[in-house]
């Protein structure tokens, strides 16, 4: 799956640059290289009328500030890979 972060004007004085950082370092922590294309697109036609980066994943356009980077990852692009990495807590059940 391509994410794609826009480094249109808009997105690049709001900080793209840094969200491209930001999400090769998680994409390689989180080990989804192999499953998540990072790119860059110009204007990806949903400018934010706040501070925000504009990040496209699948059909689905994400806007983030430079400085959420990593949550908007972990909490809106994460569950959308449906990576099956939620944590799963084993059930006691009590029974042996
Ligand atoms: S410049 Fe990023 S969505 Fe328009």
């Amino acid at each position: 799956m391509d994410l794609i972060v826009c480094v249109g004007d808009h997105c690049h004085l709001n900080g793209s640059e840094m969200v491209v950082r930001r999400f090769q370092e998680m994409l390689k922590d989180a080990g989804l290289g192999d499953r998540v294309t990072l790119k860059g697109s110009f204007c990806l036609g949903d400018c934010s009328p706040r501070d925000e980066v504009a990040v496209r994943l699948g059909d689905e356009v994400l806007h983030t500030r430079y400085q959420d980077a990593e949550a908007c990852f972990r909490e809106q692009i994460v569950p959308r890979l449906g990576t099956g990495r939620e944590d799963h807590h084993a059930e006691p059940t009590g029974e042996r």
